[in-house]
């Protein structure tokens, strides 16, 4: 087991190998309390690797000390498997240092992970090996790009999962803006992109860490299926949300590598910010020319509930083709494909309506406890909502 500051080298530790060449792929397999699936993964994976890349890669079980032996039947695997190597953590403990403790001592040229519970399909291995053959520094596996998923998360763990991506971009949109799925635990990378980058992971969220530290230029994302657990139970508490949001703070503070710095964090986009702000205005005219070509008792005269739902989501279908055509032009162009701006439409309805609610409640927020002046506190609602709108669209409708 490796010790001293997480880095890794930008050589593999024994380079010169009966070929004199280094391995292709060093694959990570981290473990805790995986006795009954530990024998599963190992014979599916190498299966796998054996056929598409015999002899070229390893696969090592970083297991910190399992109660139930998780290492000792590992370690009775490596017969069978010549390319098992099993490392047993006695001191250190944490899913993210055990994977960069595995790295370190791999002698691979693409480092990668997935975990030892089978809820990682291993047919996408293949699929980001080959992104990254193909030029990528980084290649994910997604739950969020097409092809993607979770099997059956209750809507609690997914709501969880999306709020804690939110929170992330909000705190440190240089990193989590640049992958769909950034609590992936299933990836790979080049070893040059992370080589004397010292990793510094707190608990779950290493790819977090790899991004925010690393020269990644290139990012590839494979969909997968998020499958559900068949043996052993999960190790995640309460306390690795905590620790989340500690390692973003973290990382905002003291991460990031000076060139995605200065690319990713030009300031506040305030050029997007002025078209978005004249789109809305103009929103708010179809708004109004629709209510009234409604339910006016001169016109059509339909309640004007209706007619209210109506004129909103023709309002927010007219903001959505400007903002795609003009505000965002740039991102748009790159993504042309129908289903691609049907998603982009969907994201902004869902965005715009919260938006919404929450124009309405720091309405009345603003007006009871603050201010007592309606016009006022609307002027106050309408600012709060419009950034929000705003921010949340640029990062996630458009991805900016
Ligand atoms: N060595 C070591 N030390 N391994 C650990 C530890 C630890 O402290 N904690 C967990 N592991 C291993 C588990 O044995 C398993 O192989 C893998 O790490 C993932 O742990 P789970 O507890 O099964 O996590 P999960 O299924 O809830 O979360 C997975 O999906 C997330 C996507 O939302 C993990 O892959 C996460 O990394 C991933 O982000
Ligand atoms: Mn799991």
């Amino acid at each position: 087991v490796p010790t001293g500051p997480l880095k890794i080298s930008e050589l593999p530790p024994n380079n010169v190998g009966t070929s004199g060449e280094s391995i292709h792929l060093s694959l990570v397999i981290p473990t805790y309390k995986e006795r009954d699936n530990i024998q599963n993964v190992v014979s599916i994976l190498s299966q796998l690797l054996d056929e598409s890349i015999p002899g070229n890669y390893e696969l090592i079980v970083v297991d910190d000390d399992s109660p139930d032996r998780t290492w000792e039947i590992a370690q009775s695997l490596t017969t069978e498997y010549p390319q098992l190597r099993v490392m047993r953590r006695e001191q250190e403990r944490g899913l993210s240092s055990a994977v960069i403790r595995g790295w370190q001592a791999a002698t691979g040229s693409v480092l990668g992970v997935i975990d030892g519970d089978l809820q990682h399909p291993p047919e996408v291995l293949m699929q980001l090996l080959r992104s990254v053959e193909q030029g990528a520094d980084l290649a994910v596996a997604s739950r969020h790009v097409e092809g993607g998923g979770v099997s059956s998360w209750s809507v609690v763990r997914r709501l969880l999962s999306r709020g804690a991506q939110l929170l992330g971009l909000v705190i440190l949109p240089g990193v989590l803006g640049r992958v769909s799925d950034p609590m992936s635990g299933y990836f790979m990378v080049r070893r040059s992109a992370i080589a004397n980058a010292t990793l510094n992971p707190v608990g779950y969220k290493i790819l977090l860490e790899v991004i925010g530290r690393g020269k990644v230029d290139e990012v590839a994302e494979v969909g997968y299926v998020f499958c559900e657990r068949k043996e052993g139970e999960s190790k995640v508490t309460w306390k690795q949300y905590i620790d989340y949001i500690h390692h973003l703070v973290r990382l905002r503070l003291t991460g990031g590598n000076k060139k995605q710095k200065l690319t990713q964090q030009t300031g506040f986009p305030i050029g997007r910010f002025i078209r978005f702000g004249l789109v809305g205005l103009s929103g708010v005219f179809v708004d109004m020319t629709i209510l009234y070509l409604l339910s006016d008792p001169t016109t059509l005269a339909w309640p004007l509930t209706r007619s209210k739902i109506m004129a909103g989501e023709i309002a927010i279908l007219n903001n959505f083709l400007w903002n795609d055509a003009w505000t965002f032009a740039d991102v748009s162009a790159r993504q042309q494909e129908w289903h691609q701006r049907l998603k982009r439409f969907l994201k902004f309805n869902a965005i715009c309506l919260a938006g919404l609610v929450l124009n309405v409640l720091v309405l009345n927020l603003v007006f009871n406890f603050l201010i007592p002046n309606r016009y006022i506190a609307n002027f106050i609602a309408i600012a709060v909502a419009t950034i929000w709108n705003f921010w949340i669209n640029l990062k996630l409708s458009w991805r900016v």
